[in-house]
């Protein structure tokens, strides 16, 4: 953006002369090519957003792997590749995604509590870097596989469940004891002096995922001091340490997550008194999060004594996080005018919890067919949306400096009753 423009989101989406703007198209353009709603990604941002993590875990070996479930588009699966990551997946579908995107199968890890059979064996078949293992039946398979392809030492990753209470929403700390993440420390022990002489399996790692929108390296650093703790109680010196994703994001100006640096230079400090020989990563929303917004077009106003509602042609099956966990999405109206009115920005869903915002400011005199932003929709938003009341799922729009092109259509009707019978 030049200068005098209002930015928002590290500079790539932001006003000029009171128009929103993503890199150097308008949304306007961007909604009369491509309708609405519409996801609308900066590939410029997704390139930032690459290197600032990179940079920011740079003083140890790492392997980056970028987590699919936050965003599985082919085309930015591809830029991921392209820019040096590998991948975190936790599904045949997903590892089959990665493998089309280009991935080369030895920078892929593959994660999950409830891994299938014919899912192990195509990791096998395929030749992934590392299974993150989240209970011992898991190996067994591993093993059979592994004898069927002839593949010997299949490296392995047993997820620990630390115990350790994260800051962040209940439906995404992942590794309480309650939680149905990971193996507990005996458990690990035992499957690690189970495991030692097996030609099939080597197990090298330790994998921890705490759970998501982490804001800063303490739980990192907590769960680094018992890794260390289970090391001198076991004997066991892992090679590798993947210490997950969930480093967060700002969603507002109020969210108050450190810098990325802050989470890299901590953690990389206490990585190396470990001594291990690769650190693994695997960010989802940090890449993505920040780097696209929903653009979505007014149908209705209603305004009422008790509360304004707008009423848009987005709804929770596009984005449902809101819905789903109460999230905070900034509303950025398209067209800036003075004077603002609070409202509920609602979708046509019959589903009184279909809202993308709460209490929004909106443009006072907004009307019929005006244009909004719904921000930070890059990181579990169209991978998490559906065909609720038979609604096509939106178009996703890659915006590179003023050009714009499409990298997923917008579902036709026939799509939704494609494979019924
Ligand atoms: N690794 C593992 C094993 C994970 O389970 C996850 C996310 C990640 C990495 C990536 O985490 P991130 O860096 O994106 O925080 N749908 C929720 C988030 C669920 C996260 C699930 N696991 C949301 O919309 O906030």
């Amino acid at each position: 953006m030049e200068e005098g423009a209002e930015v928002i989101f590290d500079g790539f989406f932001g006003y000029r002369k009171g128009i929103f703007y993503a890199e150097g198209e308008s949304a306007n353009d961007i909604a009369a090519k491509y309708g609405t709603p519409c996801y609308v990604y900066s590939r410029n941002s997704l390139l930032s957003r690459i290197k600032s993590f990179k940079s920011a875990f740079s003083a140890v070996n790492s392997l980056i792997c970028y987590s699919v479930k936050a965003n599985s588009n082919r085309s930015i699966l591809r830029l991921m590749k392209e820019s040096g990551l590998g991948a975190d997946v936790v599904s045949g579908g997903e590892l089959r995604r990665a493998l089309l995107a280009g991935f080369t199968p030895g920078r892929i890890v593959f994660a999950g509590v409830g891994k299938k059979d014919d899912e192990i064996e195509l990791g096998i078949k395929k030749k992934i870097y590392c299974f993150n293992i989240e209970n011992e039946e898991e190996i067994g398979l591993i093993e059979k596989h592994a004898r069927r392809y002839r593949r010997k030492n299949v490296l392995c990753s047993l997820r620990l469940n630390l115990d350790i209470d994260v800051d962040t929403h209940h439906y995404v700390k992942t590794s309480k004891k309650e939680t149905k993440f990971g193996l507990d420390v005996i458990a690990a022990a035992g499957i690690i002096k189970k495991n030692l002489r097996s030609p099939y399996i080597s197990i090298k790692g330790l994998h921890l995922h705490l759970g998501s929108q982490l804001k800063d390296a303490s739980p990192y650093l907590k769960a680094l001091a018992k890794v260390r703790s289970f090391s001198e109680d076991t004997g066991f010196n892992p090679e590798i340490i993947d210490i997950g994703g969930g480093f967060g994001i700002n969603y507002s100006e109020w969210d108050a997550v450190k810098k990325i640096e802050d989470f890299g230079i901590p953690i990389t400090e206490q990585v190396k008194k470990i001594g291990v020989k690769k650190l693994i990563l695997e960010p989802g929303r940090y890449i993505v999060g920040n780097t696209a917004v929903l653009l979505t077009r007014v149908l209705y106003v209603k305004k009422r004594p008790e509360k304004n509602f707008i009423i848009t042609d987005a709804g929770m099956n596009d984005l449902i996080r809101p819905a789903f966990y109460g999230s905070h999405h900034g509303v950025f109206p398209v067209k800036k005018t003075d004077g603002a009115i609070k409202a509920d920005i609602v979708g046509p869903i019959c589903e009184t919890g279909d809202y993308l915002a709460r209490d929004a400011q909106a443009p006072e005199n907004i009307k019929s067919g005006d244009l909004l932003a719904i921000g930070s929709a890059g990181a579990y938003c169209f991978s998490m949306s559906s065909n609720y009341n038979s609604r096509t799922r939106p178009c996703e729009v890659m915006v590179d400096g003023k050009k714009s092109f499409i990298i997923r259509k917008r579902e036709a009707y026939g799509d939704l009753w494609r494979g019924e019978v």
